[in-house]
């Protein structure tokens, strides 16, 4: 099991475990509205994997991941880390590697690299085009682990010190041994990314061995201005997936009449918590839908 380095508003790390346990067999797996991913790391790898986020910015991040060999940038990651017998690091930017060659002695830049700053998070937020991977993956990094609630539009703000809530930012990322693991299983596994529009995905990869796990916006998403990519609609997404020769799960929110809306699948309603956004106010339960097209047996219904 791998740890997902960036959140995303609607996160299923609460049920993962749960989730997981009901997939069917299968020989490709497809998850099309990937997000931070705390299904698809948390789930053993399929023969064949892809993800997919219509978010770009997002999927940049798998795909910068994949090339970055050590994210070694302002040494957020590399200079925390103990060190080994031998080390390599590597940059194409040749004016950041040269930095290491002449400060032979450094101090930890690691603490102050992802520290939330207004100015900072404003600039990164116009900025389109870099200079390599490298710079990209920085600066998407940046902006999902400096936003409210990992949505990469809304600053979180400096004076967290006392909001356990964020006692987390930047801190996934100076843990090496996790993001090497993050690495690895992108790299590993040869995931295929996307960031398109799930209807494409589907239909590019539907076949009787493929299993697709949706976990789409939800009802509230686009009044929520949750992601910048929303305007799906549940009623859509369920014609969609009428006659699809793979299996699929889906979760969504008991906001809706699901039943109505998705008459033709399997509906079973799981119990799960969301940490509130109102200060120290902690984790509330509510009722969630999984909705399917094979049957899951009653004595994995919990
Ligand atoms: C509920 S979140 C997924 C959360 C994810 N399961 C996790 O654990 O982090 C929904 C995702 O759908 C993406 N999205 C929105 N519209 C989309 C579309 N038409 N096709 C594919 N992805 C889309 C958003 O960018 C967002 O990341």
């Amino acid at each position: 099991m791998v740890k997902p380095i960036i959140a995303r508003i609607g996160g299923k790390t609460k049920l993962a475990d749960r989730l997981i346990s009901k997939f069917p067999e299968h020989r490709t797996y497809v998850e099309g509205f990937v997000g931070g991913g705390s299904i698809f790391f948390k789930k053993p790898p399929s023969e064949i994997e892809v993800i997919n986020d219509k978010d770009v910015d997002v999927m940049n991040i798998y795909r910068d991941v994949k090339k970055v060999e050590a994210f070694v940038g302002g040494g957020s990651i590399f200079f925390k880390k103990p060190p080994s017998e031998i080390e390599v690091i590597n940059d194409k930017d040749v004016d950041v590697m040269n930095i290491y060659r002449d400060v032979k002695k450094v101090e930890s830049l690691s603490d102050k690299e992802f520290q939330p700053n207004r100015k900072k998070f404003d600039k990164l937020r116009k900025q389109t085009t870099f200079r390599n991977n490298k710079e990209r993956l920085y600066r998407n990094l940046y902006l999902s682990l400096v936003s409210f609630r990992g949505d990469r539009q809304n600053y979180i703000g400096e004076n967290l010190e006392s909001d356990k809530r964020y006692k987390n930012v930047g801190v996934k990322f100076k843990d090496q041994k996790q993001y090497d693991q993050f690495r690895d299983r992108l790299k590993n596994n040869n995931v295929t990314i996307h960031s398109q529009d799930y209807q494409k995905i589907i239909k590019k990869y539907d076949a009787p061995d493929t299993f697709f796990y949706l976990d789409p916006p939800y009802s509230r998403a686009e009044s929520n201005k949750d992601y910048k990519e929303v305007g799906v609609r549940i009623e859509d997404i369920c014609r969609f997936l009428t006659g699809i020769k793979g299996k699929f799960m889906m979760s969504y929110d008991a906001e809706l009449d699901v039943k109505k809306i998705c008459p033709k699948f399997n509906i079973y309603k799981i119990k799960t918590k969301y940490e509130s956004t109102q200060k120290d106010k902690g984790a509330y339960e509510v009722d969630e839908y999984i909705i399917t097209n094979y049957k899951i047996p009653k004595n994995n219904l919990v």
